[in-house]
């Protein structure tokens, strides 16, 4: 088994991508933590972290804006980077925002955009906007090359493919063509576009209108009026996104929890990056429960009974037949994960899989996440 740091040396920017709930945030964290441990300036950009770990990294109330890791909370936990650790979460409102500031050809543009009724329910509420932004913010971190390394923690999306196609879809509803056709003359008719309405040929805005209301109407086209001339910026800028994660300085980490359902669903992801020739750096099987047999030990109610005699443990009921079944089931379990992490491996053969158990806590500081870091180094 590979370190994780080594498979993913010399990469600038590591996406960790998965089904919901399965850790990303965790691993993308704990490769942070790993990288700034080895002496590197590295920056966790991270979507919705659970409160306490936010709290614990001390993240409370920043969006979109790199906090380093304070050093005394590294002493605290016994750590000592030669690195620096740094954090960010994204915002998804304000990351569009300094999007459109950076792409509007003037400031009055810009001013349009944001100022626009629409713009705020569309930018956010748009489906596969965050998944664009948190794209398009790891683009700029890293462009602007502050970073050694620049770890993004993806969202919980039910679909692989709608992360990778995020930009498209976005795109797609900037620059849609029907729209374009339908709110053309009103485009075209600027201030006097309620005019046009009583035009004959404005038979669909009329029909359009009635069921959205003209005041709709009206500031979706002020919407696509002020978006004029940025498409191609838009696409441009997701046309380099796209390159800079489809080469050898960016690397993806799957992962994925032992059971069969989300090891179809990595499966099925993997697949989804393969034909955006992108290659799955490693994976990581997180939360994998430990074989309490593994070691041998009492595997009978008999030989139960004794241990806890011997240990001293009062058994005045059915302890030891509670204790039999419990570590029977749990053996069990782990047997049943066992054979799918089997099945991964075969399927990936080639690709670099990580173990990491089921931690007796949920993993909510730097301790923790440095746990799970000796996991990743392949232990
Ligand atoms: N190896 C582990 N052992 C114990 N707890 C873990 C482990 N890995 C993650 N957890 C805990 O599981 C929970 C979910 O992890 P995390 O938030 O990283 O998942 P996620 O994939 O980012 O979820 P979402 O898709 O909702 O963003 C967290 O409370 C985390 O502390
Ligand atoms: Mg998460």
């Amino acid at each position: 088994m590979r370190p994780l740091a080594q498979v993913l040396e010399g990469r600038k920017v590591i996406c960790c991508v998965g089904s919901g709930g399965v850790g990303k945030t965790t691993v993308a964290a704990a490769l942070a933590l790993s990288a700034a441990i080895e002496g590197k300036r590295a920056l966790v950009l991270t979507i919705d972290p659970a409160r306490r770990l936010a709290n614990s990294l001390g993240l409370k109330e920043l969006g979109n804006q790199e906090t380093r890791i304070a050093p005394e909370l590294f002493a605290q936990a016994g750590l000592h980077p030669r690195g620096e650790m740094w954090a960010m979460m994204l915002d998804l409102k304000l990351t569009w925002d300094e999007l459109v500031e950076r792409q509007a050809r003037s400031p009055e543009q810009a001013r349009a955009i944001l100022t626009n009724k629409l713009y705020q329910t569309l930018s956010t509420a748009m489906a596969g906007s965050l998944e664009y932004m948190a794209m398009e913010k790891v683009y700029e971190v890293h462009t602007a090359r502050r970073f050694d390394v620049v770890v993004l923690d993806t969202p919980p999306t039910t679909n692989a493919l709608d992360f990778l196609h995020a930009s498209d879809r976005i795109l797609d509803v900037l620059d849609n063509d029907a729209m374009r056709i339908i709110l053309g003359p009103m485009l075209r008719a600027g201030k006097l576009w309620f005019k046009l309405l009583a035009a004959p040929s404005a038979m669909v805005l009329r029909t359009l209108a009635r069921f959205t209301g003209t005041d709709f109407l009206r500031d979706l086209a002020d919407f696509m009026i002020a978006f004029e001339g940025m498409y191609e910026g838009f696409k441009e800028r997701a046309a380099r996104v796209k390159a800079l994660l489809t080469s050898p300085e960016a690397g993806f980490v799957l992962v994925t929890a032992p059971n069969p359902l989300t090891i179809q669903e990595a499966l099925f992801f993997h697949q989804a990056l393969r034909e955006d020739r992108i290659a799955t750096a490693a994976v990581v099987v997180n939360r994998v429960q430990r074989d309490p047999r593994r070691h041998g030990g009492p595997d009978n109610v008999a030989a139960m009974r004794e241990a806890l005699m011997l240990a001293q443990i009062k058994d005045s009921g059915d302890l030891a037949e509670r204790l039999c079944t419990t570590l029977t089931e749990q053996s069990m379990l782990a047997d049943l994960e066992r054979r799918e992490v089997e099945r991964l491996s075969r399927t990936l053969s080639g690709v670099p899989l990580l173990i990491v158990p089921r931690l007796r806590k949920d993993v909510h500081d730097l301790s923790g996440l440095w746990q799970i870091d000796q996991f990743l180094g392949g232990q």
